[in-house]
C-alpha cells in the first residue's frame, strides 16, 4: 500500500473522548458478571482487529480504494471500539488486568486467524465480512437493551452505529465483485452459512473464555464456564434483535420484495434457531 493512503489522519464518527467515564453509575453496574465478560470480550474481539485488517489487505491487495478505507476508516474505527470497552473495563473492574488476560486471548486468536479462514473468492468474503457486522451490530444493539447504565448505553450505541455503516460498506463492495465474479445466490449462500455458522463459535468463545479465566483467577471455586456461558447468553437471547438480523442476512442474497416477505419468516424462525440456540 502507497504511504499517501495511511498519512490521513482518519475521519472518525466519534472520539474516545466523547465518553464520560466520571459520570458512570458504578452501583448499577459494577456487580453484573454478565455485563463485564460481554463488555470485556468484546474489548479483547475489537482490539485484536489489526490483525484482521492485514489479512484482508493482503486479500484485497490492488484495490486501491478498499484498502485505504480498510486502513483508514474501518480499522481505526474497530481498535477504537477495543480502546473504549477497555477503558470502561478498566473504569469499573480496575483490580481486572486486561493487558495480562488480552496477551492470553490474543496468542490463542492470532493462531485463529490465518489467510486459510477467508472466503475463496473476494465477493464472498465481502459476503462473510457483512455477517461479521451483522453479529457485531446485533451484539451491542443486544448489549444497549441490557446493560441500563447510560454511559455503556451511550458507548455500545456510537459502536453499533459504526457497526452498520461498515455493514453497509462491505455490502457495497460486495455488490461490485458479485457482478465482476459472476456470483450466483447458491454461492453467496453459503458464504453466508458458513459464516454464520462460525459466528456462533470461535472468536466470541475464545474471548469470553479469557475474560472468565482471569476474572476469577484468584477465586478458589470459579463458576463453571458451561453455567457461565449459559447465563450470559440466555440475557442476551432475550434482547437479540431477530428481525434485524434477518433483514441483514438476506440482503446480500438480492431477492425481490415479493420473495423477501414470502421468505423473511421462515427466515427468522431459522436465524432464531442457528443464532439463538
Ligand atoms: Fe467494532
Ligand atoms: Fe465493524
Amino acid at each position: 500500500m502507497s504511504p499517501s493512503m495511511t498519512s490521513a489522519a482518519p475521519t472518525l464518527r466519534w472520539r474516545l473522548e466523547d465518553l464520560d467515564l466520571q459520570a458512570v453509575d458504578r452501583e448499577a453496574v459494577a456487580s453484573r458478571d454478565d455485563i463485564f465478560l460481554l463488555v470485556c470480550s468484546a474489548s479483547f474481539i475489537e482490539s485484536g482487529t489489526d490483525l484482521y485488517t492485514r489479512n484482508l489487505l493482503d486479500y484485497f491487495a490492488g484495490d486501491g480504494e478498499f484498502e485505504s478505507w480498510l486502513a483508514r476508516q474501518w480499522e481505526p474505527e474497530e481498535l477504537q471500539h477495543g480502546r473504549a470497552l477497555r477503558a470502561y473495563v478498566e473504569h469499573v473492574w480496575p483490580d481486572f488486568d486486561w493487558s495480562a488476560a488480552f496477551a492470553d486471548f490474543f496468542a490463542e486468536y492470532s493462531s485463529l486467524c490465518t489467510l486459510d479462514e477467508l472466503e475463496p473468492s473476494r465477493g464472498r468474503e465481502l459476503v462473510a465480512r457483512c455477517m461479521v457486522e451483522m453479529g457485531t451490530t446485533t451484539y451491542y444493539q443486544a448489549l444497549n437493551a441490557l446493560c441500563g447504565e447510560p454511559v455503556l448505553r451511550d458507548l455500545t450505541w456510537r459502536i453499533r452505529t459504526d457497526e452498520v455503516q461498515h455493514y453497509k460498506h462491505f455490502y457495497q463492495r460486495f455488490l461490485q465483485y458479485r457482478r465482476s465474479e459472476g456470483l450466483g445466490r447458491t454461492q453467496v449462500m453459503a458464504a453466508l452459512w458458513r459464516r454464520i455458522a462460525e459466528l456462533r463459535r470461535s472468536d466470541a468463545d475464545v474471548a469470553l473464555r479469557h475474560a472468565a479465566a482471569w476474572r476469577w483467577r484468584d477465586c478458589p471455586a470459579p463458576p463453571a464456564l458451561q453455567d457461565v456461558r449459559q447465563q450470559v447468553f440466555e440475557r442476551m437471547r432475550g434482547e437479540f434483535p431477530i428481525e434485524l438480523a434477518v433483514r441483514m442476512i438476506i440482503k446480500p442474497l438480492g431477492l425481490g420484495p415479493r420473495v423477501q416477505r414470502w421468505a423473511e419468516r421462515p427466515l427468522s424462525m431459522l436465524a432464531r434457531r442457528v443464532l439463538l440456540h
